[in-house]
């Protein structure tokens, strides 16, 4: 999609469709400057609009008016922004992309977004393009009939009261990430047939040589003579081979403070649970249980391109999760590269075991600092549903900042506890620590695990079970693949937390 932006007339403006933010009527309030102007030249749209009482200003809320007199769009899209005291760029991303997905619908290849003061600044800017391109972004690929209301958007102009330097700079890092949230959305979507872990590693390289990272993938060879006895035990089942991808990012000129920042992503290709089988109700959504390993590729195809000055490398353990005749059984003992012995009593339990490996192997790597993001566990949907990322970690100050760097890029996290009390559920008779506790808390016990394997360099754990797949569509995101954390991850590395 090309995108522009513009400080010209909105009655100048030539799009497919002119969309207008709109707010909740606050007694006494005078309607915004762009918002009257637009009435004016309309003969008084927006105020019989808002008198019909068919539009209140809530978020989301949509009229459509077509050959609006006084403008040269064919469309005037008014969409509802909520309060606006309550209106900031995550609601402006979401309003953004839910007018992308509506207009494309209808057959609009343009649209023009504009933006009235204070919702004009360049983080505002910045979210509008974000919001656009994930909202334009279908899960299609498969399709080869009635496509014809998703075809992609040619062009978003963002129309402002003046253009500067800042807007031209936050939307040009914002294309990047949402094109970099989308390529890990693209990831997810595959199918476990077509997508099993040497695939993945492909996909990684190639994306690594057309950004000019280092990429190196280890295979089960190699894992063996290092002793990944964990991340191989979950491959056992499988006749697709398991890969290490490791992929690099080096600034010219690091930072002097000498972090080095690693990000492990979980890559189950396909979980069906091994021998301790998945019940065969929605088991075909564990094709997404590769979404953290694909997260962290996305950060690193944003941060090739964004130059941060600390070196960030990207593990992903990628195997497919099998029953089958070599596959490991419950109550098996593995020795992970740490040396730890971990008794495996649920073979469903397979990410901690791939995560605690590379982990492990991060740190030898010399990473400092380590973020883990996974779809680990069914608990941390029932504790925290759909909406928030669950946040785990071991050092106040490292989570904060990754607080800090989620709540301005928009996505929506909750810090979880982690005392050491949680650690008495996790005792094993015969090895030194087993892979499940029992059924309460199973969010933090899995965390706990691999809070083991980190030991002291700070670390955060971010658990995407819920979140890194939309079950429903939304008006703003297609149903499925989300890229959940691929932009706060690129803002953490980056240092933009405000
Ligand atoms: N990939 C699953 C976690 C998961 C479950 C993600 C549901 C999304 C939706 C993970 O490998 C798993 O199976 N976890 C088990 C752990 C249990 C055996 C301790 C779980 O959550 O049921
Ligand atoms: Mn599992
Ligand atoms: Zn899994």
């Amino acid at each position: 999609m090309e995108i522009q932006m513009t400080a010209a007339p909105v009655e100048t403006i030539e799009t497919d469709a002119l969309a207008l933010v709109l707010f909740e009527n606050e007694e006494g309030q005078e309607p915004p400057p762009l918002a009257r102007k637009i009435d004016r030249l309309t003969a008084g749209w927006i105020g019989d609009l808002y008198a019909s009482g068919e539009f209140k200003g809530k978020m989301l809320d949509t009229a459509l008016f077509y050959r609006p007199s006084g403008l040269r769009s064919p469309r005037l899209l008014v969409i509802g922004g909520g309060k606006a005291g309550s209106f900031g760029h995550a609601e402006l991303r979401r309003l953004a992309g839910a007018a992308a997905r509506m207009l494309k619908g209808k057959g609009c290849r343009s649209f023009a977004l504009t933006l009235d003061a204070p919702f004009d600044a360049p983080e505002h800017a910045a979210a509008a393009v974000e919001g656009a391109i994930l909202g334009d972004y279908e899960t299609d690929r498969y399709k080869t009939q009635d496509k014809d209301d998703r075809k992609p958007l040619d062009r978003e102009l963002v129309v402002l009261t003046a253009v500067t330097s800042g807007h031209e700079q936050a939307v040009a890092r914002g294309r990047i990430l949402a094109e970099s949230q989308n390529f890990t959305r693209d990831l997810v979507n595959e199918p476990a047939n077509l997508l099993p872990p040497l695939v993945l590693a492909e996909r990684a390289r190639q994306m690594a040589s057309e950004y000019g990272l280092e990429c190196e993938i280890l295979d089960r060879e190699r894992m063996a003579q290092l002793g990944m006895g964990a991340l191989l035990g979950v491959a056992a089942g499988s006749q697709n081979p398991p890969a290490l991808i490791i992929v690099r990012y080096k600034p010219e000129t690091p930072a002097p403070d000498g972090a080095h920042l690693g990000l492990v992503g979980k890559g189950v290709t396909f979980d069906t649970g091994g021998i301790s089988i998945k019940p065969s109700d929605n088991m075909e959504k564990m094709k997404y249980d590769m979404a953290g390993g694909a997260a962290v590729l996305g950060v690193m195809r944003a941060l090739a391109q964004l130059k941060p000055a600390m070196p960030v490398t990207a593990l992903v353990p990628a195997v497919e999760n099998m029953p089958g005749g070599r596959a490991q059984r419950p109550g098996d003992i593995v020795t992970t590269l740490s040396g730890k012995t971990v008794e495996v009593l649920n073979t469903d339990a397979e990410g901690r075991l791939i995560l605690a490996d590379a982990i492990t192997y991060a740190k030898r790597l010399g990473c400092t600092h380590l973020v883990d993001v996974a779809t680990l566990t069914g608990a941390i949907v029932v504790a925290l549903g759909y909406v928030n990322v669950g946040v785990f970690s071991n050092n106040d100050e490292f989570r904060d900042q990754l607080l800090a760097a989620s709540k301005a890029a928009g996505e929506k996290m909750w810090p979880m506890p982690l005392d050491d009390e949680y650690k008495e559920m996790l005792k094993s008779a015969f090895a030194d620590i087993p892979n499940v506790g029992n059924r309460w808390g199973g969010a933090i016990t899995a965390a706990i695990f691999l809070k083991e394997f980190v030991e002291t360099a700070p670390w955060v754990h971010l658990d995407i079970a819920g979140t890194a797949w939309l079950e429903e569509a939304k008006p703003y995101m297609a149903k499925g693949p989300t890229g959940v954390t691929v932009r706060t991850l690129a803002r953490l590395a980056l240092g933009w937390n405000g």
